[in-house]
């Protein structure tokens, strides 16, 4: 077992040099190095990162790993071949995508995501859970990021792969993300262990602000304190850093990221009608059950005050409701 994941390890390590070599230095992968391109990734970048290609041929992965003695059946235990579908024999998972590396917090290689350059489905094929690999444990770049995690004690969550990277070329050294699943309760006490906060940084799509919502809490339980960075126009962190700029992402989404009620109740917002009466009592109702939820009297406070400057009702009156709400909660 302890075995088989050693020699799963240096497969994927050899794996990874594999594509990379084949990016950087075949006519194949001109497509690959194009699309790329187009996207903004410098040689540096890809080099940073280990961007590689897996070529469009069914066996590429199949002859290398058999050329270096690993056992075919094996390496689909780890995600890296398919059965084929007629039955024996095996053929590469990763067919003419662009292929980027996950590793474990020590910084081995476990996992790869593979994008398409075209439009098509899926988008991202990541390797499947394997002795090696655990969706709900793994955050991309933890490796990198951790420790600037620990200086900072701050952490940026991020929904994707190039979200991740375009930031960390900003500047943003801290940032990791999730892998097309829901951050979970393990992966918020994991990042515990190095942060006081976390920022979460998803797309600005109906999709990435629920799951922001749905993250807030969790983080929370954990002990974090949660901000969220506004993203305009529903993009998401890359398209942001293509068309403002990395100083404007760090200015605007990261140091001015609101803090998980203010989110909350911008959240709330949009699915109320203020323009009238009813609309408004009933946002306010919602809105006093958030911050009666805060610890903190002085964030209570500092957040009616301003409810009720808005609304145009006495601080006294939403502050007897908190007094209810959280008697109730109790
Ligand atoms: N994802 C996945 N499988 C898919 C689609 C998405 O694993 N078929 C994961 C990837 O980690 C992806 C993240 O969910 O990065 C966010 O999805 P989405 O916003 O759709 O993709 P982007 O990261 O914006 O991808 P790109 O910029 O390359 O189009
Ligand atoms: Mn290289
Ligand atoms: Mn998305
Ligand atoms: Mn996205
Ligand atoms: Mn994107």
């Amino acid at each position: 077992r302890q075995r088989e994941k050693q020699t799963l390890f240096e497969a994927h390590a050899y794996t990874a040099k594999l594509y990379h070599y084949l990016l950087q230095n075949t006519e194949a992968a001109k497509s690959a190095k194009d699309y790329l391109r187009s996207r903004g990734f410098s040689d540096k970048l890809i080099e940073e990162f280990g961007i590689g290609y897996a070529p469009a041929r069914w066996d590429t992965l199949v002859q290398a790993l058999a050329r270096q003695q690993y056992e075919p059946a094996e390496m689909e235990r780890g995600g890296l071949l398919s059965r084929k579908q007629d039955g024996d024999g095996y053929v590469d998972r990763f067919r003419d995508r662009v292929m980027f590396p996950i590793h474990d917090g020590d910084g081995r290689i476990v996992a790869f995501a593979g994008r398409l350059m075209t439009d098509g489905q899926p988008k991202y094929l990541n390797s499947p859970e394997t002795p090696l690999f655990n969706k709900s444990r793994t955050l991309y770049r933890l490796h990198e990021a951790k420790g600037s995690i620990r200086r900072t004690k701050q952490v940026v969550l991020f929904e994707g792969y190039v979200d991740c990277i375009k930031a960390w070329w900003a500047g943003v050294h801290n940032g990791v993300a999730t892998m097309g699943t829901a951050l979970t309760a393990e992966h918020a006490a994991l990042l515990r262990r190095y942060a006081d906060e976390a920022i979460i940084c998803y797309d600005g799509d109906d999709a990435g602000q629920a799951a922001a919502q749905k993250s807030i809490p969790l983080l929370e339980a954990a002990g974090l304190r949660a901000r969220v960075g506004i993203m305009p126009n529903r993009m998401d962190p890359d398209e942001y850093v293509s068309s403002y700029g990395g100083e404007a992402f760090v200015r605007e989404c990261i140091d001015g990221a609101v803090s998980a009620v203010k989110f909350q109740l911008i959240y709330l917002r949009k699915s109320h009608i203020l323009l009238e009466d009813d609309g408004k009592i009933r946002y306010l109702s919602e809105a006093v059950r958030l911050v009666a939820r805060r610890e903190s009297p002085t964030e209570r406070e500092l957040l009616l005050k301003e409810l009720a400057q808005e609304f145009n009702v006495s601080v006294d009156t939403l502050k007897q409701e908190v007094v209810d709400v959280r008697r109730q909660e109790k």
